[in-house]
């Protein structure tokens, strides 16, 4: 058998970011409207310093306007529900995403629920879950919206009947992306820690999403052949070259054992370069669709 074809998220995100790019500059031109984003980061956790310079750059890049704020680590619940309520009021602003985790201290989720449902990029608050759980027009997650993206340009737009198994039940990643799929008519199953013989469940799958957050913990005979893979795992492991594993460097994998998997998938995503650069460019369809919503477009 043939490799696997590798799916390839730098490239589709670009296409979607010059996509979306056209998109604004119709929207400025023909309604006067600029669709804006604002990124909310508290503390200076390194990683998530990076997705929000990221967040922030490619908004510009894409001619939105774009605002980030950085609060210090100890902002207090009140002072960022503040900022939350003031952005919620704010007409220049149509998407809010507050990065997370947030530092400890912060009740993350009465941060998220105090977002408007319809600037709430992230799909992340309660009323948009709801709605994508009915099958209602929603913000969906980003990354769920991204793995949806990469699965249709690989297999076509008609996914029906399909057998799909979501490894991970996450608010943020395996409940939405089974939601998804479900809309989509496959037949779904959601896996978690507590599933029996997971093995056998990932074998029946003809598209298998997996984001468990455990470093290849997937294996190539857990797969059927000619399976769809989209990994969904960003998990940081040591070099195996002693000396770079000595200067404390680590590399990302992902949660399947992607060189064997290859063999017998009939397409995957690697990581990094997969679901990853998705993420942020679905961050900005989302910020054009909640702009127009906004502005009844
Ligand atoms: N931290 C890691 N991923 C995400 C995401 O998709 N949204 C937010 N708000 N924080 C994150």
């Amino acid at each position: 058998m043939p490799l696997a074809r590798m799916i390839d998220g730098r490239a589709t995100a670009e296409r979607l970011r010059r996509d979306l790019a056209d998109e604004v500059a119709r929207l400025k031109s023909d309604h006067g409207l600029t669709p804006g984003l604002a990124v909310v980061l508290v503390g200076d956790d390194g990683a998530s310093q990076v997705y929000v310079r990221s967040k922030g750059e490619q908004s510009k890049a894409a001619g939105m306007h774009s605002v980030t704020h950085i609060l210090p680590a100890d902002t207090s619940q009140t002072e960022l529900l503040a900022l939350v309520r003031h952005l919620n009021g704010d007409p220049a602003i149509h998407g809010i995403l507050v990065q997370l985790p947030l530092p400890k201290g912060l009740d993350e989720k009465a941060i998220i629920q105090a977002i408007d449902p319809d600037k709430d990029v992230d799909g992340l608050h309660v009323i948009n879950a709801g709605r994508l759980a009915q099958g209602l027009p929603c913000l969906a997650p980003c990354t769920p919206v991204g793995c949806m993206i990469l699965l249709r340009d690989t297999l076509g737009q008609d996914l029906s009947g399909k057998r799909a198994v979501v490894i991970g039940r996450s608010a943020l990643v395996g409940r939405p992306v089974a939601q998804l799929l479900v809309q989509a008519n496959c037949t779904v199953t959601i896996a978690h820690s507590h599933t029996q013989d997971l093995a056998a469940v990932c074998r029946e799958a003809d598209i298998l999403v997996a984001a468990a957050g455990r470093a290849q913990m997937i294996k190539a005979d857990w797969l059927k052949p000619g399976v769809t893979v989209i990994d969904v795992g960003t998990n940081p492991i040591p070099f195996r070259d002693p000396a770079k594993a000595a200067e404390g460097k680590t590399k990302l994998v992902g949660d399947v054992d992607y060189k064997a998997a290859r063999e017998v998938a009939y397409a995957i995503t690697p990581v990094p370069g997969g679901v990853g650069p998705m993420t942020v460019a679905c961050l900005l369809v989302n910020t054009v669709t909640a702009a127009k919503r906004i502005a009844g477009i």
